[in-house]
């Protein structure tokens, strides 16, 4: 069943506090706008799909309260709020892509009263989240076609319901192809070093009644060598007009493994988050994270305090080690899926 991450509830955005999972099931809401970017910036909202939907939501509550008195006082404050919030996090194109769509819409409505305008911006922002719930589904269906009875999949990182408005992408799939009476098993990564493999795909699996077993990270190679994986799906926050993907820090690493072993390995993404304005994934942009992440787990101090460290979160894998790219359109190699998905 779906699971609702970020909703808008009358004058605030309801979230589930990720942060907290799987100990604890917390709803939050979030009414101003630092809220939002904090919660961003913390991952108690998180994954491509659903950081769209709270840039969106986020831009509505940065300017619900405006007391500007003309179209080009509000456009002021609109594109201040819209830059605040994209100092968020980097990575994710969705979030740029909605704050985007929200100050095209707000632009093709100057004509009208401010209150009208927020009321549009509003209305936009709900818009993006149904949407998400929509392609999720499509592109879930399309996916399900590359599960068959008896696999064994492996995933990275929390592509699920968890990382999307509602359903998912990567673990989308796997609910279709449950839905379908597959059956097959997943190994989940745990995802160094905020541990979404472990805290939320496990979690979001076993819900859902999928057979599911945790890994650590660098379990995955023995697994692909011993057999015991035959399939690699994992999610995207940005994808370039050559099929470039970057996601969570590790996925680079499955596709080299996964290359090597002769694994077929997939990616799956709305086209929400392909940014063909770059065309190689060199240049996109890579969020590093501070350094406690890496020598502290809650209060525990699991490294010297003065080690210096290095945290990128994301890593990006070449096209040509993805075997195909499953979007809402259907499947397509990488290479072909800038010109397929523009249509
Ligand atoms: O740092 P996170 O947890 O936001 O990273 C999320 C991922 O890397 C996901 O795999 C990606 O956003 C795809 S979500 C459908």
């Amino acid at each position: 069943m779906p699971i609702s991450t970020i909703e808008w509830k009358s004058s605030h955005v309801r979230i589930i506090d990720q942060t907290k999972l799987p100990s604890r099931f917390a709803i939050i809401n979030l009414k101003n706008i630092r809220q939002l970017w904090k919660a961003i910036k913390t991952l108690q909202v998180r994954g491509a799909p659903a950081l769209g939907a709270a840039g969106a939501l986020g831009a509505y509550l940065g300017i619900k309260d405006s007391k500007a008195k003309n179209w080009k006082q509000f456009k002021h404050q609109l594109k201040k709020v819209i830059g605040y919030l994209s100092t968020s996090r980097p990575t994710a194109v969705n979030l740029f892509w909605a704050l985007k769509r929200i100050e095209e819409t707000a632009n093709k409505n100057k004509q009208k009263s401010v209150n009208e305008i927020k009321e549009i911006i509003l209305e936009e922002a709900k818009r993006i989240l149904r949407e998400d719930k929509d392609l999720c589904r499509r592109l879930s269906k399309h996916g399900a076609r590359l599960i068959k009875n008896g696999d064994a999949l492996l995933t990275h990182c929390n592509a699920g319901a968890l990382a999307t408005v509602d359903f998912g992408t990567a673990l989308g799939v796997m609910y279709q192809a449950k839905h379908q009476g597959k059956k097959f098993k997943v190994y989940a990564d745990e995802t160094r070093p905020l541990l979404q493999g472990a805290r939320l795909t496990t979690w979001e699996l076993m819900r859902e009644k999928i057979d599911v077993t945790l890994i650590c990270d660098n379990m995955a190679a023995l697994l692909m060598k011993q057999g015991m994986v035959n399939k690699i799906f994992v999610g995207a926050d940005r994808i370039a007009a050559n099929g470039d993907a970057a996601n969570k820090i590790g996925t680079y690493s499955l596709a080299c493994l996964a290359h090597h072993h002769k694994i077929p390995f997939y990616v799956i993404a709305p086209t929400s988050t392909m940014d063909t304005s770059l065309k190689t994934g060199n240049d996109i942009p890579i969020e590093h994270r501070g350094r406690n992440e890496v020598i502290r787990w809650g209060n525990r101090i699991t490294a010297p305090l003065k080690v210096k460290v290095y945290n990128p979160a994301f890593d990006v894998t070449p096209a040509k080690l993805i075997t195909a790219i499953v979007t809402e359109k259907g499947i397509f190699k990488p290479n072909k899926l800038s010109k397929d998905n523009s249509k």
